[in-house]
């Protein structure tokens, strides 16, 4: 065993399975081992690599920034907060930033607000409503709206919450009440499988939230900021939310969390009633404005087109294999549906140096990197189709 692995087992709290390798160093969308073997990285560190590794902007924006000031404090102003809440305003439409730094914590922000904003008007709407297979995650309050009892029931009792069927406006419709302060959705449901929402489901969304006055969480911490090929996978399908949770990608590796809040919403905020000691820190701060700039500088576009790309290789890929039942997603946020459970063909993609991940049991989800390129797709994508070799059993 090496030092790695031998004083993880000693001192590091057991809660991660990991995969029995070491990774010390990236670049692009390849990482390589402590025994010097090389992967494609399909995986981002479950899609927040962003930009990949080592990427030439971020470094040398951080390591200026690391010069310069890390961190100060929300006691103060730095230059480069409202800079970036003034850009994920433009991009998402939702006047006001809080800044955090993961994504449960943005989803606890968007709770709190909801909660918030319902203790202003005196009416006592405290329960929230969810969706079957969401993920929003693992902190209270973002696991009360979390469906997997797995991931629930050590924890009980939390916060109330009402599940329904993603796709079924009427058991929406008959939970949603005058209680309801808020729902919370994934535009793609992403630990539950990469299952997008239809635009017809949004529709009802927004209806239900319209009559009732519940409020619209959209957590796109995993499906937003470009992922998709567009800034936020809500327009896609149409879902007009007035919060937003978001992560992940944000930092292209440094850890930031962001809610979104509309004008009507942020205006019942007081002074003292959320915060947090590093969030929107300088240097995550400035890490996500290289990861803005990048996207606003042709990205975006390449996510489209490398989406379609990998639209096309796992349709034929689920074309060959009868292992592979559906396949779902869009840009570059991918699953394919096996018949089995989907830890082997994840097991071989490592042999076959490809990283990938398996989520609701039966899923291969792939998020790579914004930036991969045709080649590095095309062969890493040839190795995953290899690796669903022999899933067919
Ligand atoms: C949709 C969604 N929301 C929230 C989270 C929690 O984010 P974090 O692990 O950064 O706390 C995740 C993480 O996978 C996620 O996929």
């Amino acid at each position: 065993m090496d030092d790695a692995k031998a004083l993880d087992a000693r001192h590091v709290l057991q809660t991660y399975r990991r995969h029995p390798i070491t990774l010390v160093r990236g670049e692009g969308v390849r990482l390589w081992d402590s025994d010097g073997r090389e992967y494609f990285d399909l995986l981002s560190g479950i899609g927040v690599a962003s930009l990949g590794h080592a990427h030439a902007a971020l470094t040398a924006a951080l390591t200026e920034q690391a010069g310069t000031l890390i961190h100060t404090s929300n006691l103060f102003y730095h230059p480069l907060q409202g800079q970036l809440a003034e850009r994920l305003s433009t991009l998402s439409g939702l006047q006001r930033a809080f800044f955090c730094n993961s994504g449960t914590e943005a989803v606890e922000a968007c709770l709190k607000l909801a909660r918030r904003y319902w203790y202003q008007s005196g009416e006592e709407r405290t329960e929230f409503v969810a969706l079957n297979q969401s993920f929003h995650g693992r902190t209270f309050g973002a696991l009360s709206v979390t469906s997997e009892p797995k991931y629930r029931e050590p924890f009980a009792p939390l916060l109330t919450a009402q599940f329904v069927p993603p796709g079924d406006g009427e058991a929406l419709a008959s939970v949603v009440s005058r209680r309801t302060a808020a729902i919370i959705v994934e535009p793609i449901q992403g630990e539950g499988g990469v299952r997008p929402l239809t635009p017809e489901f949004a529709a009802a969304l927004n209806e239900t939230c319209q009559q009732t006055g519940a409020l619209l969480i959209a957590d796109e911490v995993q499906s937003g900021l470009g992922r998709t090929g567009v800034p936020f996978y809500s327009s896609t399908i149409g879902l007009k939310p007035r919060l937003m949770a978001l992560g992940k990608a944000l930092g292209g590796g440094v850890p930031i969390g962001a809610a979104l809040i509309d004008e009507e919403v942020a205006q019942r905020i007081a002074y003292g009633d959320h915060g947090t000691t590093y969030g929107g820190n300088p240097l995550a701060c400035r890490a996500a404005l290289c990861v803005m700039d990048e996207l606003a500088g042709g990205l975006m576009s390449h996510i489209e087109r490398m989406g379609r790309l990998f639209e096309s290789r796992l349709g034929a890929m689920a074309a060959k294999h009868s292992a592979v039942t559906e396949v779902r997603g869009a840009g570059l946020m991918w699953g394919l549906e096996l018949k089995t459970d989907a830890a082997p063909v994840v097991a071989r993609g490592f042999e076959r140096g490809v990283i990938l991940n398996r989520t609701a049991g039966s899923v291969v989800r792939l998020l790579p990197p914004f930036v991969i390129s045709e080649a590095d797709a095309t062969d890493a994508l040839a190795r995953l189709d290899l690796a669903l070799e022999g899933a067919e059993g």
